[in-house]
């Protein structure tokens, strides 16, 4: 079949321009200050250094994870670096009636939320997958299903701050990676929602932006300890991965990459999957669709 090659042109040059303009605007500390932020996975790694960037640059932050001593050091800390505010708010991910709480609690913290940081996962060790279906289900409810939960409970408070949704996840999210299947499962769905969602928002002109981050090795404990002798790859700094993830949640980025080597960024640009995406935003016809279902 031949290309249509009417449309091919400034579908090529809509793509080229968004690349241009999206590199020239610049990053600020000041963007963050006095914004209401949430993170997960806040306790350790690169949570917790978020959180203390966003602590630098004067955020009012809620923080959560399961170890509530932890969390609550990290959120003293937080106060010390200069946060506007700092609350810890503790629980479990695989809950999913606590997800849905968790934001009603931290927006009432807050009053009111511009950025949703989601960035925990359930703790893996890389092995061969074999019949662990249970497993299979624990790491979609933890690392997938309650990311979707967290962002639905916050879109009555994003769409009214024009805020921002910044969504954590991974090379085994683009890239097929043996010895971490359900993590590799869980990261891909990742892409295939929110992406999914990131036109949706487009289609109807919520101005909510989606912000997917693509992470090779950082160099948080747990990761150097589950591929320790058995993957050999060089681990990039977690503070600095911490602050490339504010940066393009801030920017309105719609996909980033952090890691080592640099120029796997140029791969995942995937000219291929954007052309498609914008022919296929074309063949839509919004007037028949029936209401999205309100929350209760
Ligand atoms: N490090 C890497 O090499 C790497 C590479 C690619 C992508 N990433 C992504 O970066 C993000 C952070 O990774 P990381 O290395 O910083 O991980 P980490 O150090 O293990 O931190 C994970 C965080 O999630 C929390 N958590 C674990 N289970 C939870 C549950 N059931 N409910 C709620 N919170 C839970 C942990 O706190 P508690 O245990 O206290 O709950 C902790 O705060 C993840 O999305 C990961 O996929 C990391
Ligand atoms: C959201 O964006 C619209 C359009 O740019 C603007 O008119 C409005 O003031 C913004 N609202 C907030 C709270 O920033
Ligand atoms: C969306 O919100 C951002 C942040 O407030 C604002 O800069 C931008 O102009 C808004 N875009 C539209 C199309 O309303």
């Amino acid at each position: 079949m031949a290309l249509p090659r009417k449309q091919l042109l400034p579908v090529l040059v809509l793509v080229l321009a968004s690349y241009y303009y999206s590199a020239r605007d610049e990053f600020r500390p000041e963007m963050l200050r006095g914004k209401r932020v949430i993170v997960t996975g806040a306790s350790k790694g690169i949570g917790e250094e978020v959180a203390y960037h966003l602590a630098r640059m004067g955020a009012h932050m809620v923080l959560t994870a399961r170890s509530e001593g932890t969390l609550r050091k990290v959120a003293s800390r937080c106060l010390e670096l200069g946060a506007a505010s700092a609350h810890s708010v503790p629980g479990s991910m695989e809950d999913t009636a606590f997800a849905e709480n968790f934001v009603d609690t931290a927006a009432r913290l807050l009053g009111g939320l511009d950025m949703l940081i989601l960035n925990h996962i359930m703790a893996m060790s890389l092995e061969l997958f074999g019949a662990d279906v249970l497993g299979m289900r624990r790491a979609l409810e933890v690392n997938f299903l309650s990311y979707v939960v967290l962002s639905v409970a916050a879109q009555p408070l994003l769409r009214p701050s024009n805020g921002s949704v910044v969504v954590v996840s991974s090379l085994a999210g683009k890239v097929p990676t043996p010895l971490l299947a359900p993590y590799a499962a869980s990261k891909f769905a990742l892409d295939g929602f929110f992406s999914s969602i990131r036109l949706e928002n487009q289609m109807t002109g919520v101005n909510v932006s989606i912000t997917l981050c693509i992470l090779g090795l950082i160099d948080t404990d747990t990761a150097m300890e589950a591929v320790a002798g058995i993957m050999s790859a060089e681990a990039a700094p977690k503070q600095e991965c911490a602050l490339e993830i504010i940066k393009a949640g801030a920017l309105r980025r719609e996909e980033m990459f952090y890691g080592r080597p640099g120029w796997v960024q140029l791969l995942l640009l995937n000219p291929g999957r954007r052309v498609l995406e914008l022919f296929s935003l074309q063949r839509y016809n919004l007037d028949n669709l029936p209401r999205p279902e309100a929350r209760p």
